[in-house]
């Protein structure tokens, strides 16, 4: 068995520093955790960052297996790190991968709307950094499923 390297997060997984512009520190964030994909069957690298309601950004990456339904989006990814450092919201969700088709698949949407605040803004940028959309998440997943708490 080869020994496991240890392995360290991108500096920019998770940024504090209030410049520069938002969007440019999410993209930075997801463009970093993307270059850690695992995507060895789709070749389709994702990346993800998430702004939290304390002003986190957290980032992850897509995790493919060769059991393939096991694979696991970025989008998740992202939202898991978020989870197990106390962040409790989202109010911002970048996607980067792609030439510039990339939008959540309908599952993320779904892991976004559970974990995310009401004026959610989703935003996907191609891999060469152009192509930027902007969705709200409302618009993205309509009526979502949810428990009443
Ligand atoms: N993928 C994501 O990680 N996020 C998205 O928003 C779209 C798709 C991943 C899943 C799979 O590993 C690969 O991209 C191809 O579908």
């Amino acid at each position: 068995m080869p020994k496991q390297e240890a392995r360290t997060w991108p500096e920019d997984t998770c940024v504090t520093d209030p410049s520069p512009s938002l969007i440019d520190r999410l993209q930075t964030a997801a463009s970093a955790a993307r270059e850690q994909a695992h995507a060895p069957y789709s070749k389709f690298k994702v990346g993800a960052a998430v702004l939290d309601e304390q002003g986190r950004i957290f980032a992850g990456c897509n995790v493919e297996n060769a059991a393939y339904p096991l694979g696991t989006c970025a989008e998740a990814v992202a939202l898991g790190a978020m989870v197990v450092s106390g962040g409790k919201t989202c109010s911002h969700v970048l996607v980067i991968g792609g030439d510039g088709d990339l939008s959540p698949c309908g599952g993320c949407r779904q892991r976004i709307a559970e974990l995310c605040g009401p004026d959610c803004i989703v935003y996907a940028v191609a891999a060469d950094g152009t192509a930027l959309k902007e969705w709200k998440m409302a618009d993205l997943l309509p009526n979502a499923f949810s428990f009443d708490r």
